[in-house]
């Protein structure tokens, strides 16, 4: 089953030395339970396409489909919505609040949702336990180490139990053994949860342990490759 379709994506950037073309007539369609990984020079589009891919940015020109449904249609609220509901953001600098728990930081997304405080509880726990911090429950984020703190984040963009997980270089923080660790909670999460995950990663090793890897430069798909 296709949960997205990309056709014909540009997307054009206005700067002060003019017109700058970053994306020019991206396709593809994702399929549920797919992971897939995008890797690329630094600069060739990546962050700007998986941007697009989670409804963060709209491109210039083309058709972004959601389960059948181009979701370009729909007025900011409904888009913030959707996004909220269906895609689940991983980012390279984890972007916790420090302020606050590391369970509140898990539970953010649910709040935002609306999801009730006894329902949230509960995931929020069952995620802790799933990812293996439990005891890091009332900690602040900055008192974790990296490889937890990247945990943590991946608890937050499950919590609403979205379809599609977006992650922009989530190993690029760590060393490679917590690395490691953390593309293996991924992999868990296709395999066992069938969660359609996206990565960009400069890692060649972890992009050839993907389903599918997606090749970009100056802003085209390079080629596909089946792992
Ligand atoms: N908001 C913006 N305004 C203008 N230009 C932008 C904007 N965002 C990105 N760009 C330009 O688009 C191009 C692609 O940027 P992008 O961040 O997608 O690259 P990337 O492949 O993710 O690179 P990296 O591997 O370094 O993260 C770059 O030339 C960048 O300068
Ligand atoms: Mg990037």
């Amino acid at each position: 089953m296709v949960v997205m379709e990309l056709k014909n994506i540009t997307k054009i950037f206005d700067s002060p030395a003019g017109e700058s073309v970053v994306l020019k007539d991206i396709n593809f369609k994702i399929k549920r339970g797919e992971f897939i990984s995008i890797v690329g020079p630094s600069g060739s589009g990546k962050s700007t396409l998986l941007n697009i891919i989670g409804v963060l940015d709209k491109p210039t020109s083309g058709e972004v489909i959601i389960n059948g449904f181009n979701i370009l249609c729909l007025n900011e609220s409904e888009i913030a919505q959707m996004r909220n509901n269906l895609i689940g953001f991983i980012f390279q600098s984890f972007n916790l609040i420090n302020r606050t728990s590391v369970q509140k930081n898990i539970e953010i997304p649910a709040i935002i949702m609306g999801m009730k405080r006894s329902l949230r509880h509960y995931r929020s726990q069952k995620l802790l336990e799933l990812l293996g911090i439990k005891d890091k429950a009332e900690y602040k984020p900055m008192n974790l180490s990296g490889g937890q703190q990247q945990r943590v984040a991946i608890a937050r963009a499950l919590i609403n139990d979205p379809t599609i997980i977006l992650a922009d270089e989530p190993t690029g923080n760590l060393d490679t053994k917590t690395g490691q660790e953390v593309f293996g909670l991924l992999k868990m999460l296709t395999k066992k949860y069938k969660k359609t995950i996206i990565i960009v990663t400069h890692n060649q090793e972890i992009a050839s342990e993907t389903d599918k890897t997606i090749f970009i430069r100056d802003g085209k798909i390079e080629k596909e490759i089946i792992n």
